[in-house]
């Protein structure tokens, strides 16, 4: 044992006790914001704190001791959200990490963003109902995320940043919510309508971001079918997935509106299947509640207000529903 192995004498615990890690997610850091453990026997041993380096040296020293997994405080789980979305872009790509362990901290990133979610958009009473409901579901998800390709597609959608990703989870929940229950949608279907929601803007990362940046209003007509272009994109990104149609419909249809007055293809109302307008529905709602360059986050009763102004493009159903998984009413299966 080195020095700095030493015992934790009144190893910090919380209601969450220790979770194990792979030391492949550990980046080289030169001040760690959480601090990491080895677990001998029945206690856990400090092995670097909070603020120290972790450097190749303990790599290799890692390896040497034939250890596969390092362990971290749940008390300091959110700093270990914090790092491991930060850095989820290279570590899915990262080819020296097995695919398993790289799907891993895909579905471990997005359960701790998951619960950002519940915590801060979603009413309290809902949130202990169905966040289990929903953490199955993106564990089911990672079989899907095992393929090579399919992790880079997610890789790219991160890479764009926490907000975008957040943005996307979020749209993932509310579709969620207001789909299950529904008649007009089959639960075995539900999976592939939530991973439709999850990569519904994966094609924004082929649009420049400063375009992304701007309020739509102030956009050529030129820039304008750019932005309009992610939705095709992001169906051509996935194209050697082998995705479930559900899946690609979200993605090439969650801009279409009920009225005909949306893109890409102009269709209306009962052209679309109700988990696209629910999608709909729930991407206007989760993007108008979040800041945006040009104009502050609106909060959820003023984005309703929004949303009824212009209620023409959105089906009655999906807001009705919407609506009262926001106020944490239980949702008519009727
Ligand atoms: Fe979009
Ligand atoms: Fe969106």
């Amino acid at each position: 044992m080195t020095d700095q192995h030493r015992p934790a004498q009144d190893p910090p615990q919380d209601a969450e006790g220790f979770f194990p890690i792979s030391p492949l997610m550990i980046r080289n850091w030169s001040k760690g914001r959480f601090a990491l453990y080895l677990r001998q026997g029945p206690s856990f041993v400090l092995y670097t704190s909070k603020g120290d380096a972790f450097t190749d040296v303990h790599r290799r020293k890692l390896d040497d001791m034939g250890v596969l997994q390092v362990y971290v405080d749940g008390a300091e789980r959110g700093a270990y959200a914090s790092y491991l979305l930060e850095n989820l872009p290279d570590l899915l790509l990262d080819e020296n990490i097995p695919m398993e362990q790289r799907s891993e901290a895909w579905y471990q990133g997005s359960l701790m963003a998951l619960r950002r979610v519940f915590e801060e958009r979603l009413p309290k009473g809902l949130a202990k109902r169905r966040f289990g409901e929903l953490s199955d579901m993106l564990r089911t998800g990672m079989a899907f995320f095992n393929q090579n390709g399919a992790l880079k597609q997610v890789a790219r959608l991160v890479a764009r940043g926490y907000k975008s990703y957040n943005h996307s989870l979020g749209c993932a929940v509310l579709t969620y919510f207001v789909c299950a229950g529904s008649p007009k949608v089959h639960p075995d279907r539900l999976h592939a309508v939530c991973l439709g929601a999850l990569l519904h803007d994966l094609g924004k990362t082929q649009v420049a971001q400063d375009l992304l940046d701007r309020d739509p209003d102030t956009l050529s007509l030129g820039e304008r079918d750019k932005v309009r272009a992610h939705a095709a994109a992001g169906v051509a990104l996935c194209a050697n997935l082998g995705l479930e149609h559900e899946t690609v419909n979200c993605i090439l249809f969650h801009h279409e509106r009920v009225d005909g007055s949306g893109y890409p293809s102009g269709i209306s109302g009962e052209a679309l299947p109700f988990y696209v307008k629910a999608l709909a529905v729930c991407d206007v709602y989760d993007n108008l509640t979040r800041p945006a360059p040009w104009r502050p986050a609106r909060t959820p009763y003023e984005a309703l207000r929004y949303m009824k102004m212009h209620r023409d493009g959105f089906d009655v159903d999906a807001m009705r529903r919407l609506i009262n998984v926001l106020s944490g009413a239980e949702v008519p299966t009727q």
